[in-house]
């Protein structure tokens, strides 16, 4: 039978030579396992005389922990190679040229609708803003349009199924409704009311869908109520607005008498630039009036005593005009070649 020497040093070849942890286990088996070439010595013990068992107890155990040093030896290398050779697989080249992330930047639309917040606010206009499912009485019926309005078909208002009272706003008017009320309630106590000016941007809804229409649009409200506010401080507002918004007097503004149920009177607001890729094409870019004495009523004012204007502008087609963009759906296809120039 081989000496405990030689046994050990077979064992520490064997774990040498094992490729990997499985074959390095199976080698371990051999020599310590329930039936190992070194157990079955200890097993053997036994019928050996009480002082010889002493001596030789000790050398198997000597030889023992000299195997299992063997094997931690080996184990430890075999996980320093997996390593490695992990390391070597997934090697990162930190010399090549980055990949360079483009750099972001803000929709045309939401740097228009900065500007306008910027340019009102410099005339003491706070920004509000209402919910975008928003009810019946507040898109219709407060603002003093009747049951039978064609706006109120199916046809051109997304209602929702099973919600016979909520819709997605057509405009952002209701804004003015909501408003009011809070400023009313607000100020109830006061003999002076202060004046109120706000602008309200937001996503409106419509069924609707051509080069200057998309179903989703944005909206600007405006809204001015005090006791001497005339048509004329809404030209002058307006006006002033648009020559700051554009940087041009290469511009031309028409308010064009239209209507709306909750103005009285009513006008649209017509731009045409006199050069450039839209020269001489006139676009609405507004509906305003004077606020009509119902919808003041609707909103906690006393039309006897308070007057107001209001307005309802398009963004979009706003950002249009300054970038001379032709088509409006070009703003919501997400196309990252359109999108980029603005950038
Ligand atoms: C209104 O929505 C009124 N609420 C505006 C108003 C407010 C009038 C306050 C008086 C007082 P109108 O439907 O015309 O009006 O829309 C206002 C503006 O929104 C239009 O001038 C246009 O610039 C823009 N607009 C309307 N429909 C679309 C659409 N489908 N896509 C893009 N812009 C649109
Ligand atoms: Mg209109």
């Amino acid at each position: 039978m081989e000496t405990l020497d030689q046994l050990v040093q077979q064992a520490a070849a064997d774990f040498a030579a094992a490729v990997d942890g499985a074959a390095l286990e199976q080698a371990k088996a051999r020599y310590l396992g329930k039936s190992g070439s070194l157990t079955e010595r200890l097993k053997a013990l036994g019928k050996l005389a009480p002082d010889e068992r002493r001596e030789a107890g000790a050398a198997i155990n000597r030889a023992k922990d000299a195997i299992e040093q063997a094997l931690d030896a080996c184990r430890q290398a075999l996980r320093e190679a997996a390593l490695l050779a992990q390391l070597a697989a997934e090697a990162l080249d930190v010399t090549l040229p980055g990949r360079g992330g483009a750099p972001g930047g803000l929709h045309p639309v939401s740097r228009t609708l900065e500007r306008v917040e910027a340019l009102f606010g410099s005339i003491g206009f706070i920004v509000a803003d209402g919910p975008e499912i928003e009810t019946d009485w507040h898109n219709f019926t407060a603002l003093n349009t009747p049951e039978n309005h064609p706006a109120r078909s199916m046809h051109d208002t997304f209602y929702l199924e099973g919600h016979d009272d909520v819709l997605l706003r057509t405009h952002t008017s209701p804004v003015q409704i909501r408003a009011m009320q809070e400023h009313v309630a607000r100020h109830a106590e006061r003999e002076h009311m202060p004046e109120l000016r706000l602008i309200a941007p937001g996503r409106v809804y419509r069924v609707d869908s051509d080069a200057t229409h998309s179903p989703m649009f944005h909206q600007v409200e405006g809204l001015w109520v005090g006791e001497n506010v005339s048509f004329a401080d809404l030209k002058g507002v307006i006006a002033d607005f648009l020559r700051k918004f554009f940087e041009t007097e290469d511009l031309q503004v028409r308010f064009r008498p239209s209507f709306f149920p909750f103005t009285e009177p009513s006008a649209e607001i017509d731009v045409a630039f006199m050069s450039g890729a839209l020269e001489g094409r006139w676009l609405e870019i507004a509906g305003c009036g004077m606020v009509h004495p119902n919808v003041l009523r609707f909103g906690g004012f006393d039309p006897e005593r308070y007057t107001g204007f209001a307005f309802g502008m398009g963004p979009d087609r706003l950002t249009m005009l300054r970038y001379g963009v032709n088509d409006l759906r070009l703003f919501f296809e997400g196309d990252l070649r359109f999108l980029s120039q603005f950038r």
